[in-house]
Parts: C-alpha cells; structure tokens; sequence
C-alpha cells in the first residue's frame, strides 16, 4: 500500500496546481457516511470553485455535513439531489436533473453501501433484485451509463467506484445477480458483486477510452457499514440474538482496526485526482 504521506503529498501537489483544480464538477454518491464523507471532506478543500451533485436519502440529514463542507471551501457550490439509490427509478430520476443542468461531468465516485447477510432483501422496485446489489452494483453501473454523456465531455473524467477491487472470483452464470435464494450467501454476494462491477468498468472503458474507471478495495475502514445491519424479518428470536452479537463483534472490529473514514477518503481522493 502506498504511504501515506505519499498520498498526502500528491494531494497538496493537486491542490495547488490551479490549471488542474479549478470548476470541476463532481457527483458523489453514498458521500453523507462513511468512507464517501470522508472522501467527500478531503477534496472539497483541494478545488477551486467546484459544483458537488451529492446524491442521498436525506436532505435533512444532509444539513449538518453541508454547512461544514461549506465552511471548508466557501467557492463551492453544492447541489443535493434526494435519492432512494437502491432504485433505478430515482437514479434515472436524479441522472436526468445532471444531464439538464450540466455540460460535463469530471468526477463521479460511488461508494453507497450494504453489507450482505445470508438472505437476500429485495428493493422496492418488485423486480427480485438484492439491496445489496442494487446499491453496490447496479445503482453504480446505471449512474455512470447515465452520466456517460457528461463524462465524455471532460477533459480528465474519473469514475471510481469503493467496493472490493481484486475480491472478483468465478460467478454462477446462470443467476449472475443470485436472485434464487438458494445461491444467495456472503461470500457469493460480495464475489458477484465484486466481479460484475470489474466486468462492467472493462466493458465500458472499451467504448470509452479517455475516461479512466476505476474499482477500489478501500481495506478495513471505520465506518457504520456493520452497526447499521438490521437482521431480516425472517428471523427467529435466537437468529436475531446471534444476528446482535455477530453486528456488536463485527462494528467494534471495524472500529478498533480500521483506519478513520478520513485517511480512507485521503486515498479515493489520491486516485482521483493523481496521474499514477
Ligand atoms: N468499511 C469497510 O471496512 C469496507 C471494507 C471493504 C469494502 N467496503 C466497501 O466500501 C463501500 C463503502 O462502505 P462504507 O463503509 O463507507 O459504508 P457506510 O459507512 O455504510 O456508508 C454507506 C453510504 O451509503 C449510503 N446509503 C446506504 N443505503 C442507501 C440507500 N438505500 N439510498 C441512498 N444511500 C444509501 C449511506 O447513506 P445514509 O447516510 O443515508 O445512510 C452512506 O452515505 C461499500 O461498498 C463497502 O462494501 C467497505
């Protein structure tokens, strides 16, 4: 892994090279938690007068981390776009506000998050799709085909999405979004995911040479991704014991050994932005 003061150095370079930094327009998705906040924060005060699409579920919610974004980098412009990001309907919905109001798009980064457990929990949508894989794959893969027009338009378009980068591994082809129950587990969901999310980027940098998409293992990072679980309504009263105690272990893991959401968000930044 890089050093650190590698990344940070690279970043300060990036920060005052003003022919780089300057009205880039930006599209964070899954940015009001975790490692996208932290990612988020360290670019805002790297850039010159940018416009920041961040797509959430709650403008609400979304006030406090505003108003600090803001206090860093008062050039910034930020447009929050209210989004269920499981459903392609509102990422359709929230694409379109973009492709309206924009020219071109130079960063897109997507990091919205669901850790699987061993059921599926289908959307809202009714088409038999996973939450996890709606929100780590095809959410992701939909808003980058959306925003392709946009992308094309930059000078140095960068599309990164946070997932697991190098944990791809041979699918089940035959129910590549495991939507049979029965072919649904942990280590298939993150795999699948993992795989369809590097098949897809290489597809769409065929087409798209210019645009440099990018697919990161971020390692163990500190955030709420386990504290939030909810165990499935399926579940006994013993699977949701077993379920509190496996969330209580795994978010204090996280917590003890993962490094801060901030020096994660250092190192998106660093492949956003840096020519290596
Ligand atoms: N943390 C780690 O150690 C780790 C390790 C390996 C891989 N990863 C991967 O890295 C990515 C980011 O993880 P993280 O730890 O930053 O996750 P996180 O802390 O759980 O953050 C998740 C983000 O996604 C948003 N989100 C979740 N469900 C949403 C929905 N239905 N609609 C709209 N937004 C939604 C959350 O928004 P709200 O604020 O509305 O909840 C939040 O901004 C994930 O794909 C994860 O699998 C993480």
């Amino acid at each position: 892994m890089l050093k650190f003061s590698a990344v940070t150095g690279a970043n300060s370079r990036f920060a005052s090279d003003n022919s780089q930094n300057t009205g880039l327009v930006c599209v964070f998705a899954g940015a009001t938690g975790g490692i996208g906040a932290g990612t988020i924060e360290r670019l805002v005060v790297m850039l010159q007068s940018a416009t920041f699409y961040v797509l959430g579920r709650s403008a609400s919610r979304f006030a406090a981390q505003r108003s600090k974004l803001e206090s860093l980098n008062p050039s910034l412009k930020i447009v929050f776009l209210e989004a269920e990001l499981s459903l392609i309907a509102d990422i359709d919905a929230v694409s379109k506000k973009i492709l309206d109001a924009e020219k071109r798009v130079d960063i897109l980064y997507m990091s919205q998050a669901c850790f699987p457990i061993n059921v599926p929990q289908y959307t809202k949508e009714g088409m038999g799709i996973d939450l996890c894989f709606a929100l780590q794959f095809y959410s992701r893969l939909r808003l980058t085909s959306n925003l392709l027009p946009l992308l094309r338009n930059s000078q140095r378009p960068r599309v990164l999405t946070v997932l697991s980068g190098g944990k791809e591994a041979k699918m089940l082809d035959e129910d590549i979004g495991l939507q049979n129950p029965q072919n649904y587990g942990l280590a298939p969901a993150i795999s699948h995911c993992a795989t369809l999310t590097t098949l897809s980027l290489e597809y769409l940098a065929e087409n798209d040479k210019q645009i440099t998409f990018m697919h990161n293992y971020p390692g163990l990072v500190s955030t709420d991704l386990f504290a939030r679980l909810s165990a499935p309504e399926s579940f006994g009263i013993l699977g949701k014991g077993l379920f509190a105690v496996f969330r209580f272990v795994a978010a204090t893991l996280l917590k003890l050994f993962g490094q801060s959401p901030l020096d994660s968000g250092a190192r998106q930044v660093f492949v956003l932005t840096s020519d290596k």
